[in-house]
């Protein structure tokens, strides 16, 4: 038999836990399919006394994550304590500085800095290995790295982040409101520390960087990533949706067209019937375009301790095993900066949700901004009679440049008839 294959891991919480308890229940299958044990020898987290469900009596305890990186005879470190900067990024650097690999699933780390520390990993002739940090059931880093090697990749999108599909899906199912159902995601341990990084759309900014600088071999930048989350979105939009004949969805979006990439993260309105507008509670999905394949779409579970304690276990079964590609399937020299599109120039179809004084005149103000801009409307739906109080108007539009519609939206927000910001999103066909 091999040497065992010795690892630390910094972290201990939802994640951390759960790859302790995957790789000592299934002991034996991942020696045999590792071709040796993989044996953990040190962990660290904040509190040593906290009881976390699992035997460690056997790891010895380190006081700061960059101690796991001092320990002699290492072959990697498992870093789940999460942030971009501090901790995390202290251990890593530390690690592959010293040639010990790193297997994480801090996306936030690798958006921010991911360039860097590839750089990090071919000096140290580490590896950085990351399934875990995007759609951790969906093998979707070893696709685009490996399984897709062979093709000229032209689009990938979907569903990357389990809290908001989660509390999109459960508002549709059961009425109940946004604020409830956020706290039952952070009880099933699908939220970031901070939620705020899930509902606002960062969470899936983070993945999507990675995903680009993937597919078309350029340097992640969140700088031209434009990022809208889902936490302005009403029960009644979801209703409204449904009735038009759609789901909303928030989707992280990267396509190369005539050598230009777009990427962006927003609430969309997919059709219902599309097979991304049936994917429900926290699960992802993931759909990857390139010339060889055409298309294909997965689907699985991308947040909380199981799959993501998975991934983790995968790649450290990959590790174990002597598998070592560069991070982002390219040496980091051969990556490059991005020529970006503007998501202005756009055509898509958008859905609007005006609130208006409800008196004579409101539609047709708000038809006349609406031509002035170039603007054709499909539907118009009003609901309710409040004399001068607030209703909804929702406006469903014909193909529509994205620049066109975002100045009408600035000069409806500006007149006395329209009380609240409007809500606008966009039509995603595929
Ligand atoms: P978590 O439950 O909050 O756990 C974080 C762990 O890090 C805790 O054990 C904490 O120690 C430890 N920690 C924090 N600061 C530390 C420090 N300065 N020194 C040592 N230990 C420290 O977080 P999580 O949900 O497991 O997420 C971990 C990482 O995985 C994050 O990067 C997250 O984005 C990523 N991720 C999470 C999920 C998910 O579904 N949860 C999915 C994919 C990726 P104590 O326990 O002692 O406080
Ligand atoms: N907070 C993240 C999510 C965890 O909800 O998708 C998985 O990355």
């Amino acid at each position: 038999m091999n040497e065992p294959f010795k690892i630390g891991i910094a972290g201990l919480g939802t994640v951390g836990a759960g790859v302790v308890k995957i790789l000592q229940n299934h002991a034996d299958l991942i020696t045999k399919r590792a071709g040796r044990t993989i044996e953990l020898v040190a962990v660290c987290a904040r509190d040593q006394k906290k009881d976390r469900g699992v035997d460690l009596s056997q790891c010895e305890w380190v006081d700061t994550p960059t101690d796991l990186a001092a320990i002699d005879g290492l072959d990697a470190v498992v870093e789940v304590i999460g942030g971009a900067e501090g901790a995390a990024k202290d251990l890593v650097e530390a690690a592959l500085d010293k040639g010990v690999s790193v297997v994480t699933a801090n996306k936030a780390l690798l958006a921010c800095h991911g360039f860097d520390l590839a750089g990090h990993a071919e000096q140290g002739g580490a590896a950085l290995y990351y399934e875990a940090a995007v759609a951790g059931g969906i093998p979707v880093i070893k696709d685009l790295r490996e399984g897709f090697a062979g093709n000229g990749i032209t689009g990938v999108y979907g569903i990357l982040n389990g809290t908001c599909n989660y509390i999109l899906t459960t508002m549709q199912e059961t009425g109940r409101d946004f604020a409830d159902v956020l706290k039952e995601a952070q009880d099933l341990g699908y939220a970031e520390a901070d939620p705020a990084f899930d509902i606002e759309g960062n969470d899936t900014a983070h993945k999507l960087a990675l995903l680009t600088a993937l597919a078309f071999g350029v340097k992640p930048d969140l700088d031209h990533l434009p990022m809208k989350g889902i936490s302005h979105l009403t029960a009644e939009d979801i209703a409204y949706a449904e009735e038009l004949g759609y789901r909303i969805k928030l989707l992280g979006i990267a396509r190369q067209v005539d050598g230009k990439i777009l990427q962006m993260v927003e609430p969309c309105l997919v059709t219902a019937g599309h097979p991304m507008a049936d994917v429900s509670d926290a699960f992802n999905a993931v759909c990857i375009e390139g010339d060889a394949i055409d298309r294909g779409m997965a689907v699985g579970r991308g947040a909380g301790e199981g799959p993501t304690a998975s991934a983790v276990v995968a790649d450290l079964i990959d590790l174990a095993r002597g598998h070592h590609v560069p991070m982002f399937g390219i040496h980091s020299a051969q990556m490059k900066d991005a020529q970006w599109m503007d998501a202005d120039e756009m055509y898509r179809g958008f859905y609007v949700r005006l609130t208006v004084r409800d008196q004579p005149g409101v539609l047709a103000d708000i038809s006349a901004i609406m031509r002035d801009h170039n603007v054709s409307m499909e539907v118009v739906l009003q609901r309710g009679h409040d004399t001068g109080g607030p209703v909804a108007v929702t406006i469903k539009t014909h193909k529509t440049r994205r620049a066109d519609i975002m100045a009408a939206l600035e000069k409806l927000a500006g007149i006395d008839s329209v009380v609240e910001a409007p809500t606008c999103l966009r039509m995603e066909g595929f």
